[in-house]
């Protein structure tokens, strides 16, 4: 570790959703012993991925209304994700492997069961009344405010037993926390300290950007949008100056340890703008931007999502690249992969982990995994639940199928969500085994990705500037370059540049298609039907 550039630059970095990863207890809940048993997949083992750093979904206790990001305990773990001496045990584990550890703090609101919110509700006199936000009825009409929920409905709901309403942008179950109060900072700062100390390696975010609301809580003026949530400019529920300053407290924290970092996650979570506002010194490290996997599969768009994050970001801030998560966004294969999943699966690697910037890689696309089917009777959550069949989350956080034993290998006993049915011959032992495999490609990107400071480090140069159905870029460091030459579709592709490569003995480091692979005539790429290419030129 060390070295001059930061850690989280060079990163590739693993998203893992805990209560689908491995489970080792046998109530069919994925936790951190199961983690901690298979960190070989990760990294350290005869065929890890390689990865460098992990971030994991909050493993604290949870009522689990919306799966652990409703936490009743900042500084505890949930005994169905195992005991506080597990997760010191994975993390030394972790660290023993070169891997660092990101937890997932989840600060804009508690659940409904934390003993905050069970003491502030029970009188006006409180002293914790005004760690959430409560109001009386509005005298013309039945809400406080006009503000809405985005996970559906009003943003108000009223407490027979306070006597008034309470504030959530979430859930009910989610009562926010209200950042104004300086006691309620100084907590929430301390449970950071909690876990550094504790020797996490850094956070993501939840949700960071709606820490804190105008105090006067104005109704947020009206705008045209389908849900009711997008029928309002978001004003004064969020991106307020009380959270610069905390963001600010965060950063100055994490910068008292050698080495930390966080990453955060805005809501508005299509706009890169918005995104790259909150990056930089004294605030986040990186900050997701999901308008680029949001893109069609069109190198077009792809390129185009690039170019205004770049813009967005400038030359100092750093980007991060993002194709599947937990949440809206899903699993990529179900949005590209159509009746080529593993062509399209290398092909969107290969982009994910050679653009400038840090790559996250979400559990289960290293094998190509596609969104797992759920019926409507077996939905879990609740925000799948409201926006049915529009807006899904559970076929993206199915169980990952470790082997083609029953239930994948995942739990001995009943999985909580459904595993995606074709787990027989798509898993993780499966595909290890398997040269040509889409873990194996993976395997093979991240390795080059290491040994290489342009394809880490190097500027990003666009040579398509129209892409149509095939995209090349140019990775530039001192010393060595890297063209990155992509094909979308299932055609041979004659690839023409914009721009002469730089003239050098260039060499293909990789292909996606190793039975005919692509080669390189003056300008010209020439590509096999959805390959992915790396040619490196060292000078
Ligand atoms: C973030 C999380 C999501 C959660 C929400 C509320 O968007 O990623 O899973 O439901 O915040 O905490």
């Amino acid at each position: 570790m060390g070295g001059d550039r930061p850690w989280w630059k060079d990163a590739v970095i693993y998203h893992i959703y805990l209560r689908s990863f491995a489970d080792s207890g046998g109530d069919g809940l994925g936790d951190i012993a199961g983690l901690t048993a298979h960190l070989d997949h990760l990294r350290g083992g005869p065929n890890s991925l390689g990865v460098d750093a992990l971030w994991i979904t909050p493993p604290f206790p949870s009522p689990d209304a919306d799966f652990g990001y409703d936490v009743s305990d900042y500084r505890g773990i949930d005994p169905r994700m195992g005991t506080p001496e597990d997760f010191d045990r994975f993390l030394a584990e972790a660290h023993r492997r070169g891997l660092r550890v990101l937890l997932d703090l989840v600060l804009n609101h508690t659940s409904i069961e934390h003993p905050w919110f069970a003491e502030s509700r029970r009188s006006r006199k409180s002293p914790r009344r005004d760690w959430y936000y409560w109001r009386d009825a509005s005298r013309h009409r039945r809400y406080p405010n006009n503000w809405q929920s985005v996970f559906g409905g009003p943003a108000w709901t009223w407490d027979e037993a306070a006597g008034q309403f309470y504030y959530h942008m979430f859930l009910p179950e989610q009562p926010d926390l209200n950042w104004s109060n300086p006691a309620v900072r100084r907590e929430l700062l301390n449970v950071a300290r909690f876990w550094l100390d504790r020797g996490v390696d850094g956070f993501r975010l939840d949700a960071f950007n709606v820490w804190g609301k105008d105090p006067a809580l104005p109704d947020n003026p009206p705008r045209f949008g389908l849900r009711p949530y997008d029928r309002q400019v978001h004003l004064y529920d969020m991106d307020r100056p009380v959270m610069d300053a905390a963001l600010a407290d965060l950063r100055a924290l994490l910068d008292g340890y050698p080495e930390r970092m966080a990453v955060g996650e805005t809501i508005e979570r299509d706009s890169p703008e918005k995104a790259a506002l909150h990056v930089g010194e004294g605030k986040l490290h990186l900050a997701f931007n999901f308008a680029f996997g949001a893109s069609p599969w069109r190198p077009r768009a792809f390129l185009h999502a690039v170019e205004r994050w770049e813009a967005a970001l400038g030359p100092e801030r750093w980007p991060s690249y993002v194709l599947s998560d937990h949440d809206g966004a899903g699993r990529h294969i179900g949005r590209y992969g159509g009746r080529h999943p593993d062509e399209i699966a290398k092909v969107a690697a290969a982009m994910l982990l050679t653009l400038r910037g840090t790559p996250f890689i979400y559990y289960g696309d290293e094998i190509a995994l596609p969104p797992t089917p759920i019926r409507r009777s077996q939905i879990l959550d609740p925000v799948s639940k409201h926006y049915w069949p529009f807006h899904m989350r559970d076929p993206g956080r199915a169980p990952l199928p470790w082997n083609a034993s029953r239930h994948g290998g995942f739990t001995t006993g009943r999985p909580w969500l459904p595993l995606h049915p074709g787990y027989p011959s798509r898993n993780v032992e499966a595909q290890s085994a398997d040269p040509s495999s889409v873990f194996q490609f993976y395997r093979q990107l991240i390795a080059l990705r290491r040994g290489s400071v342009a394809l880490r480090a190097g500027d990003f140069h666009n040579l398509t500037r129209r892409p149509g159905r095939g995209w090349a870029y140019l990775r530039q460091a001192p010393g060595e370059r890297a063209l990155v030459a992509l094909n979308f579709y299932r055609r041979p592709l004659r690839l023409a540049l914009d721009r002469s490569l730089p003239a050098g003995d260039w060499r293909l480091a990789l292909s996606s298609a190793p039975s005919t692979p692509a080669h390189l005539e003056g300008d010209i790429v020439h590509l096999a039907p959805f390959e992915a290419a790396v040619f490196l030129e060292k000078s």
